[in-house]
């Protein structure tokens, strides 16, 4: 047999309190979590040397890259042929040098990333 404490109305409330915060708190984990993967894959293959996602580097921010394509459907495929190629002359002369190791699946996840930074 265990021994079921009665508990005081307070307590419940208190209980119910703390469960409601455990699960809102668990559901912002997963939510940053699924925006921190892509940035990770982007640390993972050296971006962020280069960008900062709100910040210039050497490349513009990556909030910058997605004001500039906002609306535009066809930016995706754009820039990752320009990542991986390289390029220069769209942010200024400084070219990016080509990025051919990156995984193409990498590669997509991350330009979706930055495409939805805002
Ligand atoms: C050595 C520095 C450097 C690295 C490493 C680098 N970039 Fe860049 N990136 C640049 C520069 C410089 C530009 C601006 C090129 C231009 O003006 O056309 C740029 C431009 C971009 C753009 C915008 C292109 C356009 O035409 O508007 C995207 C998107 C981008 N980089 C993503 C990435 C991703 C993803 C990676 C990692 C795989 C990466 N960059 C790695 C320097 C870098």
């Amino acid at each position: 047999m265990w021994y079921a404490p009665k508990l005081t109305s307070t307590e419940t409330v208190m209980m119910m309190k703390s469960l409601i915060v455990s699960a809102a708190s668990a559901a912002l984990l997963v939510m940053s979590g699924a925006a921190s993967a892509d940035q990770a894959l982007a640390q993972k293959n050296a971006c962020m040397s280069c960008h900062g996602v709100d910040k210039k580097i050497v490349g513009p921010a990556f909030k910058e890259v997605a004001k500039k394509y906002a609306g535009d459907k066809t930016a995706h495929d754009k820039l990752a042929a320009k990542v991986k190629a390289g390029g220069k002359g769209v942010w200024g002369q400084v070219p990016m040098p080509p990025n051919p190791q990156v995984k193409p699946e990498d590669l997509s996840k991350i330009v979706d990333w930055v495409l939805s930074l805002k």
